[in-house]
């Protein structure tokens, strides 16, 4: 993954690389470092671990110099040491890079064949090497640039600096995304727009395959065929103030929090203001025409397409194929006419979901994406963006988004029923006043955080915890485990309720909470059978039920959190609440990192 930036400034350039990183360590922070040139001479600094270590290195040893490029790194090859930290340098050459050097070891043939030895485990050290070979054999550094770009595999956002130059970036982008950033007589160069955001909103993004040779007044781009290309400069705006707090002790209690706000914007935008009729962005879509929808994403975003297929079969009457994107991907799935392809992505930059939208596209199935970042790949790669308006997400663990990525999945399908005749206007009508009413009922389910608080200090003794659900709310508990697993590291399954017997209820012990998600819907009953057997066989049942259903239900729970009464069509964005309130809160009792858990990032820019 890695965040890579670069900048030519007219002021020191450590602390604006420093400031830049720290907007990009959502993207890795198995170390860090950066490299200037001082008095026309290269230099770097790296350190293991998060940012601050390099920022304390930097107030001991600090790196003088306006030119400068910096990387935040998510390790892929090598382990996270110092060695293995970028910049990798080579001679007079630095370079940062986002991605993975598929043909590294063939690369590091060949320089062997020339005598050119290795100090790092890494596949960006060949970059290095390679550029400073040809450096060696004379090249000025575009071209050194140009005939090392051409001969890497793989996916790459990268940066160039040359001891020598301190007017001089060359940056480079295919697979991973690149954002030059124009300043006054300054240039930046960043993994997204928001590392810029404090220095520049007029953005340059490259395509496919384009190098940029920068200098503080100049930008000249060239595509993959070495033609000149224009991109456009876009204005963009962008919260700023993007790394607040607002006085809670993590983002992720911050994300979880602002959901009744965020779901609200995001009701306003696709709902009109009496609350009649949807109104999505045009090109629309024609649903009727609307043989099946494929629909691609990857984690937390998966389950969401999860939720939705129950949602567009049931009240669409449309078939709904759903896949993670690293199986689909390679699986070459015939693609019929007929079938609308459709990505759900926060960040809009996950290589592999990208990637299955290539493929789609080279289909000529017509795109739709659900995404948080509007002005990611995805997002401008699609025939139809929708924008969840979920605000910038920053905790490692997707909460807000997942629920705003529902509440969009959600509006799409009561407009797909209504395009096909599926459902009547007043049931429309019915279906959009709950809509409208969650975020008030997301506040009321967010008070239940003591009760979470409490119960978590013993969920936090277990080993492994099961989570259970039926329909619509079987991704709901696969959503729970995940949540609980990444960031709290306890061992977490989900399972459709009805499976259980068909062999994980060998798991079940009184050593193992099973937390059970059962709104009142058509299969409560069912799931309370399910229960039941847990309990039969010792089973510590933690139930995610209303107050009926807790009467409902009978005695022999271990505990019950108690919902406000929802729609069960809205029940799995009003049950993600104590699902995160759970993993917050059980995270918090074993001390670990919740905003940066260990060995993930936030954005998966690898395959
Ligand atoms: C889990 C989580 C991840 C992401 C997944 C996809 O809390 O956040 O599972 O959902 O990496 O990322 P996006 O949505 O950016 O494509």
């Amino acid at each position: 993954m890695c965040g890579i930036v670069g900048v030519l400034g007219n002021h020191e350039a450590a602390p604006i690389l420093v400031e830049a990183l720290k907007r990009l360590e959502y993207r890795g922070y198995d170390s860090a470092g950066i490299a200037t040139i001082n008095d026309l001479r290269l230099d770097r600094r790296r350190a293991v671990g998060k940012l601050v270590n390099l920022s304390d290195m930097l107030v001991h040893d600090p790196l003088p110099g306006k030119s400068g490029i910096g990387h935040t790194r998510w390790a892929t090859h090598g382990a996270p040491n110092a060695g293995n930290a970028h910049p990798h340098r080579a001679g007079g050459v630095a370079v940062v890079h986002n991605g993975i050097i598929e043909n590294f070891r063939e690369l590091r043939e060949f320089l062997a064949t020339k005598d050119v030895g290795f100090e790092t485990d890494t596949d960006t050290e060949t970059i290095a090497l390679l550029a400073n070979y040809y450096r060696d054999q004379g090249l000025s550094p575009r071209d050194a640039a140009e005939q090392t770009i051409a001969r890497l595999e793989g996916a790459y956002a990268l940066c160039f600096l040359f001891d020598g130059h301190d007017d001089l970036l060359i940056a480079a982008r295919k697979g991973s995304p690149l954002a030059i950033g124009h300043g006054e007589g300054e240039m930046f160069v960043g993994s997204d727009a928001i590392a810029l955001a404090p220095m520049t909103n007029q953005i340059t993004y490259l395509e496919e395959g384009d190098w940029a040779i920068i200098s503080r007044n100049d930008v000249e781009i060239r595509d993959k065929e070495g033609n000149i290309a224009n991109r456009a400069m876009k204005i963009i705006r962008i919260d700023t103030a993007r790394v607040d707090k607002a006085g809670y002790k993590h983002f992720m209690a911050k994300e979880i929090a602002e959901q009744p706000t965020v779901l609200q914007g995001a009701l306003a935008h696709y709902i009109n203001h009496d609350g009649t009729a949807i109104t999505l962005p045009e090109p629309g879509l024609d649903f009727a025409k609307i043989e099946r929808f494929s629909m691609v994403a990857c984690g937390t975003a998966f389950y969401a397409c999860l939720v939705a297929k129950y949602w567009f079969e049931q009240l669409a009457g449309i078939p709904v194929e759903v896949d993670v994107a690293s199986e689909f991907r390679y699986r070459e799935p015939p693609v019929t006419p007929g079938t609308v392809a459709l990505f759900v992505s926060q960040s809009g930059e996950t290589a592999d979901t990208l990637a299955a939208l290539r493929y789609m596209e080279g289909k000529a199935a017509k795109i739709v994406s659900v995404v948080n970042v509007p002005e990611s790949s995805i997002a401008r790669e699609s025939d139809l963006p929708l924008p969840i308006l979920a605000g910038t997400e920053i905790g490692v663990a997707s909460t807000k988004a997942f629920t705003c990525q529902l509440t969009t999945l959600a509006i799409l399908a009561l407009q797909a029923a209504q395009a096909r005749g599926r459902i009547t206007d007043a049931e429309l009508a019915d279906k959009l006043a709950n809509l409208r009413a969650l975020p008030g009922v997301l506040n009321l389910a967010l008070a239940v955080e003591s009760k979470a608080s409490e119960l978590s200090r013993k969920l936090a003794e277990a080993r492994d915890i099961l989570f259970l659900g039926r329909g619509a709310m079987y991704p709901l508990a696969l959503e729970g485990a995940l949540k609980l697993k990444e960031i709290s590291y306890i061992h977490a399954e989900a399972y459709a309720s009805g499976e259980l017997k068909h062999g994980p209820i060998a798991l079940v012990d009184k050593h193992v909470p099973v937390i059970v998600m059962a709104p009142r819907d058509a299969l409560f009953d069912k799931t309370v059978s399910n229960m039941q057997e847990v309990m039969a066989r010792g089973g510590k049942v933690l139930l995610i039920t209303d107050q009926k259903g807790a009467a409902e239900a009978g005695d022999g729970v271990w505990n019950t959190i108690l919902m406000p009464e929802i729609d069960p069509f809205l029940a799995p964005i009003l049950y993600a609440v104590p699902a995160q309130l759970l993993a917050y809160h059980t995270a918090i009792a074993k001390g670990t990192d919740v905003d940066q858990p260990r060995n993930l990032a936030k954005s998966v820019t690898v395959e």
